[in-house]
């Protein structure tokens, strides 16, 4: 028997996103973000809910930042509004936005939690939405404007950055689903969009070489893809979206590869590279980011999008309130793929989490049991990983306030902490005092493996 020991310098840490929790989009001068302008779109969002208040973070960052000191919390990873800090996306800083985070990263140092930054997590400035987006190349140069603009104001502070936050959902659900904003379904611009992602991440890494005296990445979410059965269709479907979700970013960023599934896929949209092209997006990154939430299991299907990939849900499988399967091994797995395909770099599980119907009793604190559960079984795989040679540095918990979850408004909670919207009480969940014990006992609280 052993325990569950993480390494000394691991980074306990949890995230949250700049539109999910901070509420005020408009306030003191900031513009409006595609995510502001999609919300208010009838029918875009569950329940008719958008970002105006959400979980008023803005206003009460002080005292979120209190709970996390409470909980032991070693690093908080938040991302940044664009458009809070340049109201047109470029030009005239905003005083008042750049104000505000430089006052949250203030609390976060005084109070020994080590900030970690993500440039984008979706929420565009519509001024730049209005200027032809991230299908405009010119995005490339917007992007590194107000990457240079944070670098000068914060990296004295933060010694984690992230240029983007899964560009693979920015480009799927934004672009080719339209389930996010900016709500669009058009194959030939999402080709666009997935390029211009990708340089506009180098460019960001580029401008912060110049200057950055700390470290940058990227965050990705990975889903490991199984075929349904054995068969040759099925298996060269799981494939397909295997190149189509997890390789379509890192290969380029890692190898400097396209995935050769993928001009075939993108067919007539596909917009070729050069080998300069190549060569910029391939420059090294100080760490990437893993989000992990599920598994996928598919099956062949000529009719099922462009990866011609469809979803088969196991039977009898565990899922949570967004009926995702619940399969800790496919961290395990991901975090091994990812440091045999792409030379073991240094990764931290920048998300992880689940979202359950929980319910706050009149008092105490809320019985999150599945949750407690499901942050135990996925430690223990982020354990087994680093056990077996992966190069994994920390593990930030999603999320640490129940929030706007896009599409499914404020339904699906996926904090530790429970927000009670109306009130905006917090109420510390079963789950992140589990979470505090984990990280005071260095992971022991675990338990002990069976060897
Ligand atoms: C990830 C997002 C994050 C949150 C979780 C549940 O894809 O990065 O903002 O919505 O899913």
């Amino acid at each position: 028997m052993s325990t569950y020991l993480f390494p000394p310098n691991f980074l306990w840490g949890a995230a949250t996103s700049a539109y999910q929790i901070e509420g005020s989009p408009l306030a003191d001068g900031a513009g409006p973000s595609i995510w502001h302008t999609f919300a208010h779109l009838p029918g875009k969002i569950a329940n008719g809910d958008h970002g105006d208040i959400a979980c008023d973070h803005y206003r009460r960052f002080l005292d979120d930042i209190a709970l996390m000191r409470d909980l032991g919390i070693r690093a908080y990873r938040f991302s940044i509004s664009w458009s809070r800090v340049l109201p047109q996306g470029t030009g005239k800083p905003n005083s008042a936005g750049l104000d505000f985070y430089n006052r949250l990263v203030d609390a976060l140092v005084a109070n020994n939690i080590d900030p970690s930054a993500t440039l984008y997590h979706w929420d565009l400035p519509q001024a730049l939405e209005d200027r032809g987006g991230w299908a405009n190349p010119e995005s490339i140069h917007w992007f590194t404007e107000y990457a240079q603009l944070m670098y000068g104001q914060l990296d004295d502070r933060i010694k984690m950055w992230a240029t983007f936050n899964e560009p693979w959902v920015a480009f799927n659900e934004g672009y080719v689903e339209g389930r996010h904003a900016p709500g669009r379904r058009d194959w030939k611009e999402a080709a666009m969009v997935s390029k211009n992602l990708l340089l506009a991440h180098a460019a960001g890494v580029a401008a912060y070489r110049a200057v950055g005296k700390h470290r940058v990445g990227l965050v990705v979410n990975l889903v490991p893809i199984y075929p349904a059965t054995e068969s040759a269709a099925d298996r060269a479907a799981a494939n397909r979206f295997d190149a189509y979700l997890n390789r379509q970013f890192l290969d380029p960023v890692l190898l400097g590869e396209i995935p050769s599934e993928l001009p075939e896929m993108f067919a007539d949209a596909w917009t070729t590279w050069s080998a300069d092209e190549l060569r910029t997006v391939h420059q090294p990154v100080d760490f990437i980011g893993i989000n992990y939430y599920l598994r996928l299991v598919m099956c062949d299907d000529a009719a099922a999008g462009p990866a011609r990939a469809r979803i088969v849900n196991p039977p009898n499988r565990p899922r949570t309130a967004t009926d995702w399967e619940i399969y800790p091994p496919g961290l395990r797995e991901t975090l091994q793929w990812v440091s045999e395909r792409y030379g073991n770099p240094p990764v931290y599980i920048t998300e992880n989490g689940a979202a359950f119907d929980d319910v706050l009793p009149p008092n105490g604190s809320v019985n999150d049991t599945p949750r407690v559960e499901y942050l135990k079984s996925h430690l223990i795989a982020a354990h087994e990983a680093i056990a077996s040679g992966v190069d994994l540095r920390g593990y930030f918990v999603w999320s640490l306030l129940d929030n706007f979850e896009w599409q499914s408004g404020y339904a699906k909670r996926f904090g530790i902490v429970y927000v009670d919207f109306p009130s905006q009480r917090r109420v510390v969940k079963d789950s992140a005092r589990f979470y505090a014990d984990v990280i005071r006992t260095a992971g022991a609280a675990l338990g002990s493996n069976r060897d």
